[in-house]
């Protein structure tokens, strides 16, 4: 009789495992505290200022180019303008190169004037090399290296970060230390960066706290920025009418290598990757600047050079949570049908605070009549990742919608970070990496086969 019950148990297994993956969620029973941190105080160590009259500080690096050949150094000198040269080389003790760049400021509302912001762009590198590379002459220097991306290529491995809303509280300090360990090549960071604007009149100070307090991590390796709601800085009120302002004299992105028009939205290739930054917070209906270069850059998109497809965007197309919920509705309405049939693979979005990732869905038939409007699988469709718990001033949203809809895979309302870590031309393995626990240990994790060289009905 065991003997039976044990070939019954071994043959419902097969039959289970056999079946269709279910569609069906997992909505974490984690709980951590939901207490809301204000950010970290001006006096915090994270926040120091560099030792040395007029010294650097707030570097950061993103690529200055298509393909990392070229790395855009910035960074701010308080008292003077100083010198715009980065000079660079191969071995610290020896920068051989130098590249000049740029100096700005501006003001923004009636107390703030930003300290001497500094890009300047680093050409003719080669890939997959580390350089070393020092700011501040006249006064006091500091340096620093970085390694360039590895030339693009159908099974080159390249390792990505994912962050967003990161803000700047203690639990924001979690996780970039977590993030830090987690041994990625570059940062592919969703938006919302200093929450700044929360503050009376966008205290514009937070915005140097928020790059002093990165520094340790992007001074170090490329950052690849998309803009969130919170760098719109909009404030009709302070007289400051020109959306993205602060964000724009800070932090330069390749746009233009791209065939874009405007910082907001670009792409980038990295090693086996083709990253496309869309801005939900500029114009994308037909016809519009944003929609007229998406719809060409899809048209570049080479898979057999970089087959992994991913694209980033701030406020998210697939959401289950009460918090911002639909709010990319019309930019999903607007691009999905493109996002499918490109077959991208990773669409991420920030903008909800909690986590969460899809099933491959899309609702691409629905045309308001005929009663198509809930999301199927299609074995085309990315896998939607919410990113948007970096931890930041305004505190988890922790009110999923009930019952969770079939196409979320698994949600959870805890602060963290994701790494893609990117094998071949076929396969990825994803983790989420939630702040509580150990650095070591990760609360959601898939392999995701590649969409257009392996689209296996599941991940
Ligand atoms: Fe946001």
């Amino acid at each position: 009789m065991a003997r039976v019950l044990a070939v019954v148990l071994i043959l419902a297994l097969a039959a289970a495992c056999a079946a269709p993956a279910a569609r069906g969620g997992v909505t974490s029973t984690y709980r951590r505290s939901l207490q809301m941190l204000p950010d970290m105080p001006f006096d915090a160590d994270v926040f120091r200022v560099p030792a040395g009259f007029n010294a650097p500080e707030q570097v950061h690096i993103t690529l200055g180019d298509l393909t990392g050949r070229a790395m855009t150094v910035s960074w701010v000198t308080p008292k003077l303008p100083g010198s715009n040269v980065v000079r660079y080389g191969l071995r610290a003790d020896n920068l051989t190169l130098a590249a000049d760049g740029t100096v700005r400021r501006y003001t923004f509302g009636r107390n703030y004037r930003s300290g001497f912001i500094h890009h300047a762009t680093l050409t003719d590198l080669d890939y997959a090399t580390t350089y070393h590379y020092a700011v501040g002459f006249g006064y006091t220097v500091r340096s620093f290296s970085f390694t360039t991306p590895p030339k693009p290529g159908p099974d080159v491995p390249y390792k990505l970060g994912m962050i967003g809303d990161l803000g700047q509280t203690f639990h924001s300090n979690d996780t970039l230390t977590h993030y830090e360990a987690s041994g990625a090549n570059a940062v592919l960071f969703i938006g919302d960066l200093s929450y700044a604007d929360t503050h009376p009149d966008h205290d514009n100070n937070r915005w140097d706290t928020w790059a002093r307090f990165v520094e340790r991590s992007v001074a170090y390796q490329p950052w690849i920025w998309t803009t969130g709601n919170h760098e719109l800085d909009f404030a009709p009120e302070l007289g400051e009418t020109v959306p993205f302002k602060p964000f724009t004299n800070r932090y330069p992105t390749p746009f233009r290598a791209s065939g874009s028009t405007r910082p907001l939205w670009y792409s980038v290739r990295m090693a086996s990757a083709h990253v496309i930054v869309l801005a939900s917070y500029a114009s994308y209906g037909k016809y519009t600047p944003q929609w007229t270069w998406l719809q060409e850059e899809l048209k570049r998109v080479d898979r057999t050079v970089t087959p992994w497809l991913i694209v980033c965007v701030h406020s998210p197309w697939y959401n289950s949570n009460d918090y911002h919920y639909m709010e990319g509705e019309t930019m999903r309405v607007q691009f999905e049908r493109w996002v499918v049939d490109a077959k991208a693979d990773v669409v991420l979005a920030g903008h909800v605070h909690s986590y969460e990732r899809t099933h491959r869905v899309s609702n691409v038939n629905y045309d308001i009549s005929n009663g198509m409007a809930t999301p199927v699988f299609n074995r085309s469709a990315p896998v939607y990742v919410n990113i948007g718990d970096g931890g930041n001033i305004e505190g988890l949203a922790d009110k999923f919608r009930w019952p969770q809809p079939d196409y979320s895979a698994f949600r959870e309302a805890s602060f963290g970070h994701a790494t893609l870590d990117i094998k071949n031309r076929t396969h990825a393995y994803y983790e989420w990496h939630r702040n509580h626990d150990g650095v070591k240990v990760v609360a959601d994790h898939a392999w995701f086969t590649n969409r257009y060289w392996m689209p296996t009905d599941t991940n």
